[in-house]
């Protein structure tokens, strides 16, 4: 039985490319395909999930800036993906601009949490697929969500700047929504055959402990193909190393929190 119901989960990490949107698509695919009602908020000015997920960006005038800026009613901002289950909320280009936007706003700080208010009880989870950045965009998605997730690249720098998002998250647990927590932390992009990408790894895992999840997401090239073909990887090779990894990935979701107690929450504790 799911008892997660309307779930929020954003998906963040400030430093860029080490796999936000690749895991906001294929997680939230992998769940859809197993029978969950899913939604992906864009909430990159980059569009990549989006575009990954195969929706225009360009024309669609209901999308996530003008659900922030209060000219689109979610209802109408949300559009259908390929994937039978799952929704997405389009971003734009002009999402760049809600940062500055929003600064003079009141309770600027709540926009895309009250905005998903009206739908968030249609889905069984929601993921907000965060830019390479700690502004007020990341700020918003960490108000609106119930939990995060990080996406760690298996590299030398993994660990680096984790402090500040862990910062960032202790502010908004503080002064914003004092019920975030931390899901789990995924490592991306491992390569079990290289030596330092299996040292990251262990030194993650000694460092987080049981909030890493069990699954890896392995260095895949289906997994980079997909986005140009506008299809999640599970739909472009259902059966390659990436697939599987994000179907594990969404098993042990649904499975639930067993990984939710050590060193990121306790660093949050209000
Ligand atoms: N498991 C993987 N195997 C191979 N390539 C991957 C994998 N995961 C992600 N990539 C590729 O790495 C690049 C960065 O991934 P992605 O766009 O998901 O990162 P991001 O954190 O969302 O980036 P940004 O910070 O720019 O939003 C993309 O080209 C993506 O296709
Ligand atoms: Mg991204």
């Amino acid at each position: 039985m799911n008892t997660s119901k309307g779930l929020v989960i954003a998906i963040s990490n400030q430093k860029g490319g080490v796999g936000k949107t690749t895991t906001a698509i294929n997680l939230a695919t992998a769940l859809a395909a197993c029978g969950e009602k899913v939604l992906v908020v864009d909430f990159d000015p980059q569009g990549n999930a989006t575009t990954g997920l195969g929706v225009d960006k360009v024309n669609h005038s209901d999308n996530v800036y003008a659900l922030l800026m209060g000219d689109c009613p979610a209802e109408r901002a949300v559009h259908k993906t390929l994937v039978p289950g799952l929704d997405i909320i389009p971003s734009t280009v002009h999402l760049s601009g809600a940062e500055i936007e929003l600064v003079p706003a009141f309770s600027r700080e709540f926009k895309l949490r009250e905005s998903l208010e009206s739908i968030r009880s249609q889905y069984d989870y929601i993921f907000i697929d965060c830019p390479p950045s700690l502004g007020l965009l990341t700020v918003n998605a960490l108000a609106a969500a119930d939990k995060y997730l990080v996406p760690l690249q298996a590299e030398f720098f993994a660990l680096e700047g984790i402090s500040q998002l862990i910062k960032t998250v202790q502010l908004v647990k503080g002064r914003l929504n004092k019920n975030i927590s931390c899901m789990g932390v995924l490592m991306t992009m491992v390569d079990g055959r290289n030596n330092l990408s299996r040292q990251v790894e262990d030194e993650v895992r000694s460092f987080f402990g049981a909030e890493v999840f069990n699954t890896v997401i392995p260095r895949n090239v289906r997994v980079s193909e997909a986005p140009s073909h506008g299809r999640p990887v599970i739909l472009y090779d259902t059966f390659c190393a990436g697939s599987r990894a994000y179907m594990s990935l969404a098993a042990e979701v649904l499975r639930g929190p067993a990984h939710v107690s050590s060193t990121i929450n306790q660093g949050v504790a209000a």
